[in-house]
């Protein structure tokens, strides 16, 4: 019988598969990342595809049938590694989202929509006789230095000279065939990525990434505020600090692209309101405290030279404005990208980090609300918690009925610690599998040697001591369990607090955006059964990774972006959760897993009525 062909969509890789392989076989050639926690074994679940075409050619082992729910089904879900070809033609096959296999660790790029090319800086022909004294009676500003360049007859005679021009002002002279470049910086608390993009082009030459310098002040941004409220040389430190690690990146993306600094003329930066006040230098103590209330929520426009970073002295730093306190541009550069703000379906926007961004509504009325989630998806307060560096379990999946442990880890060797993605898998999983209850507590499994007590607490074994890079058991304890509750109920409550706020319900969710850092590794599946985010169908889960870089960049290739941007930055509502009166209840609502009820509260006036909050 000649073999069948299975196409991987949507790629459209394919390749063709002999009756003794199965369709793991088939994707693991093609080089389609799909989940393998057990190595085929059949026993993780995990590696799900979805048979768009070419059903009846497949046959199923028993195992399969097994570890598929209805909602698999209802999907026309298979498991690959259980999957054979039994017949002749072309299967079409298709990687859900929770089966997606993340390769990229440090991530800095995020879903980027199409956008018409037309930057606020752009090139304007000089001709031969072009003055500045021309250039005036036209209505351009011209700096002294600009200016020198335009006089210079160097410049003016020779054919092809330019003016490089930001709205009606002219920052520079150079010949025309000269690269035009611009830099779009995401300014997160723990991590820096910059974006060096060709202005003429709208190409992303350079990406480059580097550690906030400022976490040795402090993990988290309320530790960096108090070292400002505590010193009064602090923001000027912090302030030097980013600034140095800036220019080290500017440095570097224009190396690695062959352009000079001198070509960049365009800066743009977006992060919470703490980064981006310490990036301008504005007063930043003050956040820490009620009322929360930023020193400005407008977009601010600086020349490079004085503030002191290397690019073109003249060009623009341009900070696209926050929300509130703790909704920062990042936040607007997210909604912007995900163009949530111009949909009429319901969309939520879930930034997850050490403090939640999320936004949730449609193109007539977006709520925002920052959570303060806190560092335990970054494994921090967790006893065996880590990273997402070299040896941390990233995956995870328990047998429910032997309890047996499959993982994956970063990078080669024994494994050091779990990360948050598989902190998910691992509560999710012991839920599934009865070992915990609904209140997050462990339940004991008469013969399994996986539950322990440790000291007063229980836990369960990951890694023998035997498999873990430590020579010591690797465990998840009871305190571990509740750290991680306490992170998706703040998550979880703010989601469901801005759809009460909206009078809406969860499943009338379209669609959930999951970005940053984290969001780009956790399984949906895992995900939902602990209650991150409500009961909804995963297809519309869509992981859209740094969505923060990809608004910034659309503010440097469009000025209708940047415009976009300052009117959503006006009209996203804030809703201060610290100050809500439903947040403790929704909150203690959101703890036990997956989640105590659907909240209503008995006050669902819209917030817009209830305090004059504007509305679009
Ligand atoms: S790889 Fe298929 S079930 Fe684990």
């Amino acid at each position: 019988m000649p073999p069948t062909v299975v196409v991987f969509q949507p790629e459209g890789r394919r390749t063709r598969v002999g009756h003794r392989e199965d369709l793991l076989d088939a994707a693991l050639r093609c080089g389609v990342g799909l989940e393998d926690l057990c190595a085929g074994r059949g026993t993780c679940g995990k590696c799900k595809v979805i048979v768009r075409q070419g059903r009846e050619l497949l046959r199923e082992s028993p195992e399969s049938a097994a570890r598929l729910t209805d909602e698999d089904r209802s999907r026309a879900i298979r498991l690959a590694c259980q999957t054979r070809p039994s017949g002749e033609g072309t299967i079409v096959l298709e990687i859900p989202p929770e089966a997606q296999r993340s390769i990229q660790r440090l991530q800095t790029s995020g879903w980027m929509p199409p956008v018409r090319l037309a930057p606020s800086v752009r090139l304007m022909p000089l001709g031969r006789g072009a003055s500045t004294g021309i250039l005036r009676r036209r209505g351009f500003r011209i700096g002294p230095r600009a200016a020198r360049d335009i006089a210079s007859r160097a410049i003016a005679r020779r054919q092809g000279a330019a003016c490089v021009v930001w709205d009606r002002t002219v920052l520079a002279a150079q010949d025309r065939q000269e690269p035009v470049c611009g830099m779009a910086f995401d300014i997160g608390s723990t991590k820096l990525a910059g974006f060096l993009l060709d202005l003429r082009s709208g190409e992303t030459k350079a990406t480059v990434s580097a550690p906030n310098p400022q976490i040795s002040h402090g993990e988290d941004i309320m530790a960096r505020l108090a070292f400002v409220r505590g010193s009064p040389e602090g923001l000027a430190i912090l302030r030097e600090e980013l600034l140095e690690t800036m220019n080290d990146l500017l440095r570097k993306a224009c190396g690695q692209a062959r352009v000079s600094p001198d070509r960049v003329y365009h800066v743009t930066a977006v992060g919470n309101t703490a980064m981006h006040h310490i990036f301008l230098g504005l007063p930043a103590g003050h956040l820490a405290t009620a009322p929360y209330r930023p020193a400005t929520r407008r977009e601010i426009v600086r020349r490079a030279g004085p503030f002191g970073l290397k690019a073109h002295p003249e060009a623009r730093i341009h900070a696209p404005p926050v929300v509130a306190g703790f909704v920062g541009s990042d936040l607007v550069a997210g909604v912007l990208a995900t163009r949530m703000h111009r949909s009429g379906d319901l969309q939520a926007f879930v930034d997850i980090g050490t403090n939640t961004e999320i936004c949730v509504g449609t193109r007539h009325r977006l709520v925002a609300c920052s959570s303060p989630s806190g560092p335990a998806f970054e494994g921090a307060h967790i006893r065996f918690g880590m990273r997402a560096a070299d040896g941390a379990i990233e995956r995870v999946a328990v047998d429910p009925e032997t309890l047996e442990v499959d993982y994956r880890i970063v990078g080669r060797g024994k494994p050091r610690g779990l990360c948050g993605s598989a902190l998910l898998d691992l509560i999710a999983d012991l839920f599934l599998a009865h070992v915990l209850d609904a209140a997050g507590r462990f339940q004991p499994r008469p013969g399994s040697t996986r539950i322990r007590l440790l000291g007063k607490e229980r836990a369960f074994l990951v890694v023998p001591a035997s498999e873990a890079a430590g020579r010591q058991d690797l465990v998840l304890t009871q305190t571990d369990v509740g750290q991680i509750q306490l992170a998706k109920a703040a998550v979880r409550s703010g989601i469901e607090l801005l759809l009460a706020t909206l009078d809406r319900t969860s499943a009338e969710i379209r669609r959930v955006f999951l970005a940053g850092a984290f969001g780009t590794y956790v399984a949906p599946e895992s995900a939902r059964t602990i209650g991150l985010f409500p009961e909804i169908p995963l297809d519309r889960v869509r992981f859209v990774g740094n969505t923060a870089g990809s608004g910034a960049r659309l503010a440097l290739l469009s000025r209708a972006e940047r415009t976009e941007m300052r009117s959503l930055a006006r009209t996203v509502e804030h809703l201060p959760l610290a100050e809500d009166p439903r947040f403790p209840r929704a909150f203690a609502s959101a703890l036990p897993i997956p989640h105590r009820n659907a909240i209503r509260p008995a006050d669902t006036t819209p917030r817009a009525e209830r305090d004059g909050a504007p509305r679009r």
